[in-house]
């Protein structure tokens, strides 16, 4: 039997190819050896998005966009967090397992009521108990489908060890193996996408190239990576240049290679090599563009796909959530 693997896709922000280099092609390579259960952790956006208008759109291009990148939504059973109302019942029953002191050790939270105390602020403020619960819903959404491996980033790896804690203390007070303690799968050693300042690329700095821009966007972003000013016959340092750094994540080796010698040759100035990066960014990311603007051209099929998701969902979290009832006395 093949092993199961989970994952929670956050719906607030625009993809970029940090995500998609970060997260989005390794979850989708786990998919090829695991049983894959990936979701639009909706009900966790609520906690900070109050715009209706922002929350179902952040929701649909989130879904748009793992869809065009290449989830097979025949193989890879995906839904939305707010479809499988067992996700509620499992983190109802989970509260009564979390002592309130693990949460208060929860970084996201920790990082909320140090922002309030260095403002001299009381310290709830801006805190709902969405954001202090968080570790107990992510936990449920993990533990509901028996997961072996939750793919995540580093930033993450705290809430995998609570979903662990708590599972391990329901385990712990019926004496059986109710909830499957399971394991983060932390994706380290892709590498940090720079952004186009050189910085890590995060949505936060503004730094992004993101992953569905127009042809025409695409140019204008990539034209606009800052360079030295070395001239055009100078010759240029592939290992220094952001641009090279780019354009191995998007090409053959032989490219990277022939790249590479230009740079060292001179007589390459920094307009051409940037012509030559969007030509293999463009290459890849047209495919994907041209799919994602299917996708979201038709929203009712889409949803259609994650209502299909959402009840296959539901047959597996069906019997989790009756065996923990049944061991709880509440069948
Ligand atoms: N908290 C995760 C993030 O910010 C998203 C998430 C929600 C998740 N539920 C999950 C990830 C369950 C893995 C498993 O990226």
């Amino acid at each position: 039997m093949k092993k199961i693997s989970l994952t929670g896709i956050q719906s607030t922000g625009v993809l970029h190819i940090g995500n998609y280099f970060g997260a989005i092609k390794p979850a989708l390579e786990l998919a090829k050896t695991y049983e894959t259960r990936y979701f639009i952790a909706d009900y966790h956006a609520l906690n900070k998005k109050k715009d209706p208008k922002e929350l179902y759109t952040g929701i649909r291009h989130a879904a748009a966009g793992w869809l065009a990148a290449g989830l097979n939504p025949d193989e890879v059973i995906f839904y939305r967090q707010s479809s499988v109302p067992e996700v509620f019942e499992l983190t109802t029953m989970l509260m009564a397992f979390t002592s309130k002191g693990l949460m208060n050790r929860a970084h996201a939270y920790k990082a909320a009521v140090q922002f309030n105390n260095e403002r001299g602020e009381d310290q709830d403020v801006g805190i709902n108990m969405g954001l202090f619960t968080y570790p107990i819903l992510m936990a449920a959404d993990i533990l509901l489908f028996d997961s072996d491996v939750v793919p995540v980033g580093k930033d993450q790896e705290q809430h995998i060890e609570m979903a662990q804690d708590i599972a391990q203390s329901v385990n712990a007070i019926y004496k059986q193996q109710i909830l499957k303690v399971p394991q983060a799968v932390i994706q380290e050693d892709v590498a940090v996408i720079p952004g186009l300042d050189g910085r890590k690329m995060s949505k936060s700095y503004g730094n992004t190239i993101p992953l569905f821009s127009s042809e025409n966007e695409l140019n204008k972003i990539i034209m606009s990576i800052v360079t030295n000013s070395q001239g055009v016959e100078e010759p240029k340092d592939p290992a220094t240049s952001s641009i090279y750094t780019f354009y191995k994540l998007f090409s053959t080796t032989e490219e990277q290679e022939a790249l590479a010698a230009r740079y060292r040759a001179g007589g390459m100035g920094w307009g051409e090599a940037k012509k030559e990066l969007f030509r293999v960014v463009n290459r890849e990311l047209s495919p994907l563009r041209e799919r994602y603007n299917a996708i979201i051209a038709d929203i009712p099929a889409m949803d259609k796909i994650l209502a299909q998701g959402a009840e296959k969902a539901r047959a597996i979290a069906g019997t989790v959530i009756g065996r923990f009832r049944k061991a709880a006395g509440i069948d």
